[in-house]
């Protein structure tokens, strides 16, 4: 069973935070010795909130993501602090108590649509199974489910659905993933750099399909980048980190506009000039 529910501050900034993470530690043990890579992290999100993660390679957004759904590796340790998730605590989750949460509470899409995918399953299978994991349904129910989703991500389902990831493009792939991420309904996404591993045209194509999500599902999102362009059309609220530390947050459009913090000025101009003009969906 769910462990009891963890009791939120009174003064949280939303009564009911879906995700609640307070003084975060997490080091990498590599080659006997321990680096820090998150340090003191302490985030909430609420319901239907987009906020961004803001950060050069290496400053800890991966890590991040992962250990909020659970999936940190080997050899990496949560050293303090605590991660809920939708009134649960889950330090002390165990992987069966995972495998209700991954899909239905919490899911995660990864950089590399490919990698994410099982090359040898057909990719409306691999749909399904996220559907039969979660559900007592009949085959045919759950490959509704999958065709379901399929289709909200844009794909062609009857034509996909019987596909092999090698047979897809990268953003096709990468369609499949979010179908696979969207199709339990969970409160929360987590979006690890969705599109950098994409050629620039069909990038936009899935930021839409970010944004439409958004819009029609009501889902709230962590969206994981290192591209202010992105967070500058998409995000609510954006955290920048640099080496394991939130340096800065705030509302997207004045973090854009007005960085307050060095680290935030330099990465902003780095990519070519500051953000001035912010324009948001909500
Ligand atoms: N599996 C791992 N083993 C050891 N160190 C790691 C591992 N993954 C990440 N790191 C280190 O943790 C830090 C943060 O990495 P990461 O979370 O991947 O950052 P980002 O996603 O912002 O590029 C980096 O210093 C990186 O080298
Ligand atoms: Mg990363």
């Amino acid at each position: 069973m769910l462990l009891l529910p963890y009791i939120v501050d009174v003064d949280s900034f939303c009564k009911d935070p879906l995700l609640v993470i307070k003084n975060l530690d997490v080091t990498y043990a590599a080659k006997g010795e321990e680096t820090a890579a998150l340090c003191g992290i302490c985030l909430e999100i609420c319901a239907k909130e987009v906020v961004g993660v803001l950060g050069e390679s290496g400053s800890g957004k991966t890590t991040l993501g992962t250990a909020i759904v659970g999936g940190l590796p080997t050899g990496s340790a949560i050293k303090s602090g605590l991660i809920q998730l939708a009134g649960v605590e889950t330090s002390s989750l165990d992987e069966k108590a995972w495998q209700r949460i991954r899909g239905r509470v919490v899911s995660m899409i990864w950089q590399e649509p490919r990698i994410a995918l099982n090359p040898v399953m057909r990719v409306g299978v691999q749909v399904a199974e996220v559907v039969r994991a979660h559900n007592k349904w009949s085959s045919s129910k759950c490959k509704d489910a999958a065709m379901s989703a399929l289709t909200d991500v844009h794909l062609d389902a009857a034509k996909i659905f019987d596909a092999f990831p090698h047979e897809l493009s990268g953003g096709q792939c990468q369609r499949v993933a979010i179908a696979q991420a969207i199709v339990c309904n969970p409160q929360l996404i987590i979006a690890d750099e969705p599109t950098s591993a994409l050629d620039s045209t069909v990038q936009t194509g899935i930021l839409d399909l970010i944004a439409e999500l958004r819009e029609r599902t009501q889902t709230a999102f962590l969206l994981i980048t290192h591209n202010p362009a992105i967070l500058r059309r998409l995000a609510d609220r954006i955290l920048v980190m640099n080496a394991g530390r939130i340096v800065e947050q705030g509302g997207a459009a004045e973090v854009l506009a007005h960085p307050s913090h060095p680290y935030t000025k330099k990465l902003l101009e780095s990519r070519g000039k500051l953000l001035q003009s912010a324009t948001f969906h909500r």
